[in-house]
């Protein structure tokens, strides 16, 4: 099953993933382009069904776009190399992968995070003092989506980020105010990342939360 939806920051599909760690059966391999093919077959468990799955929601976006399909290799540190012309990023969650592409050579991340399962001492790792004391004052029943939504903001700008900066980010390098509308207000916090200018959007899929990130040098 998969869907394909445009968004503000670009068209993101959806391939919804068997959510167990049996070989990807040769049938759908077959769908993966050479190089991706190659690659998946080195895979094990949860990661060979994420990896195949990224990658067919990737060929359905770039479909949606009206690009021509090419494989989609990954840089020396994990990031998905997507073709001249094209940007586009990818994230899984257990039974589905998602990815996000656009025309242009802007920066894009995309990240997609559960928050039916609340996780004790992810808010005090991810968020700065300013963002904790924030999360702290909203209503208890509330705190942990709002982390969630802070933590999946900051994954979709270190996806964004991250080919072009080449070096760990950490959480603590930006701030992210959700806005109440499906924008997040992204701020910088180290000289870095004041170069850029951010657009983050989410949107909610059941309990889960799709973050979108938009960067270009300011
Ligand atoms: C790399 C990282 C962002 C991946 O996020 P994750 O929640 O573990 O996993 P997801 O399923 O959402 O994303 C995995 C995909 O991210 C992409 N990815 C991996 N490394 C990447 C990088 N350096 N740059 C861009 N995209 C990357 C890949 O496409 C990968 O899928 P694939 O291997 O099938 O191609 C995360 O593990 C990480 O290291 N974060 C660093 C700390 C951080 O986020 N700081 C925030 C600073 S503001």
């Amino acid at each position: 099953m998969a869907f394909v939806v445009p968004l503000p920051h670009g068209v993101v599909a959806g391939v919804h993933l068997p959510d167990a760690p049996e070989p990807v059966p040769e049938l759908i391999l077959t769908r993966l382009l050479e190089p991706e093919r190659r690659y998946a077959e080195a895979l094990r468990g949860y990661r060979q069904v994420q990896f195949a799955g990224g990658r067919l929601a990737v060929a359905l976006a770039l479909a949606e776009l009206g690009s021509r399909r090419v494989p989609i290799t990954s840089d020396e540190h994990g990031a998905p190399l997507f073709p001249h012309g094209v940007r586009g990023s990818i994230s899984h969650k257990n039974d589905l992968a998602v990815a996000l592409a656009a025309r242009g050579e802007l920066m894009l991340g995309l990240d997609l995070e559960d928050t039916d399962r609340e996780r004790p001492g992810v808010a005090e790792r991810v968020l700065t003092p300013g963002e904790l004391d924030a999360n702290l004052a909203l209503p208890p029943e509330r705190r942990w989506v709002d982390a969630v939504l802070r933590f999946s903001v900051k994954e979709a700008v270190y996806k964004a980020i991250h080919p072009a900066l080449h070096r760990y980010i950490g959480f603590g390098e930006v701030e992210v105010w959700p806005q109440g509308d499906g924008t997040d207000r992204v701020v910088p916090r180290s000289p870095d990342l004041a170069a850029y200018t951010f657009e983050a959007r989410h949107a909610w899929l059941g309990s889960r939360v799709l973050t979108t990130v938009k960067a270009r040098l300011a």
